[in-house]
């Protein structure tokens, strides 16, 4: 289950279906996703769930507001259908299921091994179908639920998440501000000088940039008016500005000059790249993802971010260096790893040089008495509760526990910010609303965390789908969800594995490695699937199904997969059709429900796929009936005993 707190906005417009009949209940009004209760505990939580697959590991919460314990979730909203059509449903679960759909019951049933349960056709009326989905997990041990709708046309698949809306309802957003002033509290680090008792949220140990030889790698004038104002240089930036009222700017331009002054080992040659290839690359890699095009206006982007500033940012040859190793000097850095080569970052900055704003040049003062005060600032500040140097921390102020509830209109989090009495972080007048909600509950959410919940917040705040979804060939965001094994997935999104899935694409998933094994986790859980992958036991007749299984992967007399499909160092043979990805990694890739739920039927999972679909769609037969008497599940699992030999796999024919 996702707990979409941010991508409220998002699954608006993504499940916008029209309909367009007279008397049919219009779709496109309502908000997508469903709203899902859940308890556990003597407590509830109110969130908004894209489907309906959960997965919590025993001895853990459901949501981050609720503690840990058995559960129960009640699931409601709509699940539109285009046509009057019948539907099967079909659930994976341990525990008691009831699904609904206006007043027939669809499914219903106890399960206390997880294997599939399905229910009789149900007849589903053109347009808006009232659902409702109530699920009690077991006493002990692992809750899940798993989804899937089947007809005559398509298998068992999980169902489209564009065909979910609900009801917007006042305990929805009541629920979805406290779990934003959550968010909210995190993202601006206010637990760094507030600190947190027992705090659980991954991101409330976010660094942020180590001060450490600052003054090789930026320049003072920059320093000085960052330091001064963070927001003039950078909308939305988490960084407070700590100096407010008549010596704010004295007290900016010392700490900047005492930055300025720590130089450092590092030795930057100055870049020369060719700016039309830089253009190209910044094109070809979708910068545009996160960043304000060098050509545009910062209007036509809002909420993106600016590049015009680096001459005046960077040192010579610093910004190549950047480029190369985001994460550097700031693990929790939200711009990823695009494993550039020298000559890539090269062309790069002088692309973005060639259009960034001429840079003011004034020398760091070097006076010692400034300095000198520059140090005690940055000791004395708060600065060192977020960032990091070698020099004792003399800030303090009170721990979260003392901030009562009642004072969330006070010191930061005042509206009017009284100069000089406390930092002045620039939040907008919904997230000051969102974090007083947040200080109403006893905030003991920062003390739980679930990988489906990061993976809602920082999908967001990583633009996921402003490449999934946007970029040609790349796969859209919703099927990631369920679709990796984490294991594999953490390796990936960190930019840590050298195994490129799709070797003839000129794209590049960049890296996130702060936030990898959360995320990775997270796309499996919000898929209702565990967080390390289950190894499926080998079968006795493994090796008989294999050789089966090479046959059907070959072209002679089988389906010849590799007419698209590499396998291992075996080239595929006609890849100008529709490239696939290397079929060797799919074991160690995939999730084996995945696998299956793909082979039986690509359209099914992805509309625009252009593998062909080989099984029979109603019966699921295999094409071939002198492989394995042309039984469907059996031929599936021959191609996957292929496959699982890896490296040890004899070459298909
Ligand atoms: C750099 C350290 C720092 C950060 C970061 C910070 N604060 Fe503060 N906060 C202070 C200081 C200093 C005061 C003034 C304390 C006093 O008056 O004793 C204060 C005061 C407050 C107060 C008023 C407390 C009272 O009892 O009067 C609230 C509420 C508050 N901060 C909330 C937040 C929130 C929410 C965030 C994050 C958005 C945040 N603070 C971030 C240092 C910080
Ligand atoms: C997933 C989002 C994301 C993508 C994709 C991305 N960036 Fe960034 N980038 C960021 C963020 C966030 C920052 C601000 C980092 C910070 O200082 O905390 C940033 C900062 C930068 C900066 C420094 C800007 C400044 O003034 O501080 C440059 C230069 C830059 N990115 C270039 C690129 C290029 C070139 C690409 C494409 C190859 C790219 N970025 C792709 C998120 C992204
Ligand atoms: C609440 C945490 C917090 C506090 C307090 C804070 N900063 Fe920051 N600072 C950040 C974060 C986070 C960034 C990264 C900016 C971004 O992502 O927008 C940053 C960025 C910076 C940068 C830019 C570094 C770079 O390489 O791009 C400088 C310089 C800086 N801070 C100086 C200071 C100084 C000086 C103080 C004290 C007066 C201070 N900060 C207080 C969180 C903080
Ligand atoms: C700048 C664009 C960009 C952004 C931002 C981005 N991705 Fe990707 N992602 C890609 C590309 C391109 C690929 C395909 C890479 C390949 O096949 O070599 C990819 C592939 C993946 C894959 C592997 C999928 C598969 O079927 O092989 C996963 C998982 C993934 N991305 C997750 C994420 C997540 C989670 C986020 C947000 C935190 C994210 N990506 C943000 C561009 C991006
Ligand atoms: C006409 C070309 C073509 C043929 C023939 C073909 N495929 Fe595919 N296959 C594709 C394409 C295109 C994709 C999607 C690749 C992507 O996501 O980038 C794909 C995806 C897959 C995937 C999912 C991989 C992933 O990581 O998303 C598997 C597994 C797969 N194919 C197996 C097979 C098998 C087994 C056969 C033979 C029975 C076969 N394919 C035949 C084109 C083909």
């Amino acid at each position: 289950m996702n707990f979409s707190v941010r991508g409220w906005q998002t699954w608006l417009t993504v499940g916008a279906l029209a309909l367009g009949l007279g008397g049919v209940l219009r779709a496109e009004d309502k908000p997508a996703g469903l709203l899902a209760t859940v308890s556990s505990g003597g407590a509830a939580d109110v969130v908004l769930a894209p489907n309906v697959q959960l997965f919590v590991p025993a001895g853990e919460s459901a949501t981050p507001f609720l503690p840990a314990g058995p559960i129960t979730a009640v699931w409601s909203g709509f699940l539109t259908s285009e046509l009057r059509a019948e539907y099967t449903f079909h659930a994976e679960f341990v525990g008691d299921l009831k699904l609904t759909l206006g007043e027939a019951t669809a499914l219903a049933g106890k399960s206390t091994d997880g294997q599939r349960l399905s229910g009789s056709a149900v007849r589903l009326n053109k347009g808006a179908n009232v659902l409702k989905v109530e699920y009690r997990g077991p006493a002990q041990g692992d809750a899940f639920l798993r989804l899937y709708w089947s007809n005559k046309e398509v298998p068992v698949t999980p169902v489209p998440l564009a065909l979910f809306t609900h009801e917007a309802s006042a305990e929805g957003e009541k629920s979805r501000l406290v779990h934003s002033g959550r968010d909210t509290f995190a993202e601006f680090r206010c637990g760094k000088c507030h600190t947190v008792d027992g705090g659980k949220m991954p991101e409330l140990g976010a660094d942020a940039p180590v001060f450490a030889g600052l003054g090789g790698r930026r320049n003072y004038d920059w320093l000085a008016k960052w330091i001064l104002n963070p927001q003039a240089l950078r909308p939305g930036s988490p960084m407070p500005a700590v100096f407010t009222g008549a010596e704010a700017g004295e007290k900016a331009e010392a700490v900047a000059a005492y930055l300025a002054s720590l130089k450092g080992e590092a030795k930057f040659t100055p870049t020369t790249g060719d700016a039309a290839a830089g253009r190209a690359l910044y094109e070809k890699f979708n910068c545009v993802a996160c960043h304000v095009a060098p050509d545009a206006t910062e209007a036509a982007a809002p909420g993106k971010i600016s590049q015009k500033g680096v001459k005046a940012k960077f040192t010579p040859g610093a910004l190549a260096a950047f480029l190369r190793q985001p994460e550097e000097h700031f693990q929790w850095i939200r711009m990823p790893n695009f494993r550039l080569s020298a000559d890539e970052a090269g062309h790069l900055a002088a692309y973005l040089e060639s259009k960034a704003d001429a840079p003011t040049d004034r020398p760091a003062p070097t006076e010692a008495a400034i300095l000198d005060k520059g140090k005690k600032l940055v000791q004395t500040s708060g600065c060192l509760n977020c960032h990091t140097l070698d020099l004792p921390n003399q800030f303090a102020t009170k721990k979260l526990s003392d901030l009562m509830a009642a004072n969330w209109t006070a010191g930061c989090m005042a509206d009017e910010p009284k100069p000089g009495a406390a930092p002045h972080p620039a939040l907008t007048t919904e997230q000051r609303n969102a974090l007083r909600a947040f200080a109403a509950t006893d905030r003991s959410s920062l003390g739980r965390s679930t990988a489906a919940d990061f993976l809602e917040r920082q999908s967001q705040a990583l633009n996921c789908r402003q490449c999934h979804g946007v970029m040609e060939g790349v796969p859209k965001y919703d099927l990631l969800i369920g679709k990796l094994r984490p294991e594999w997935a953490a390796k990936f999104i960190a930019g840590k594995d050298p195994v490129k899935p799709r070797p003839w694409a000129e794209y590049r998933m960049p890296g996130f490695p702060a936030y990898a094994d959360s995320l990775a986790t997270g796309l499996a859980t919000s898929g209702g699937l565990p967080p390390k992958s289950v190894v499926d036991p080998v079968p006795e007749n493994a090796k008989e199904l294999s050789e089966a299984g090479r046959k059907l992967v070959s072209a002679n007399g089988g389906l010849s997969c590799t007419q698209c499909h590499s396998v291992g160092t075996f080239g595929a043979t006609a890849v100008f059709e529709a490239p696939g990805i290397n079929l060797a990694y799919a074991v160690n890739r995939l999730q084996p429900a995945y696998f299956l739920r793909w082979l039986r039927n690509p359209q099914s999972v992805d509309p625009e796929t252009k593998m062909p679909a080989y099984f029979d769609a109603e019966t699921g037969a295999s094409p071939l009936s002198d492989i394995l008497g042309g039984d469907g599940p059996k031929t599936l699992q021959a191609v996957w005993e292929y496959l699982r030999l890896g490296d040890q796999m004899p070459k298909p024919e």
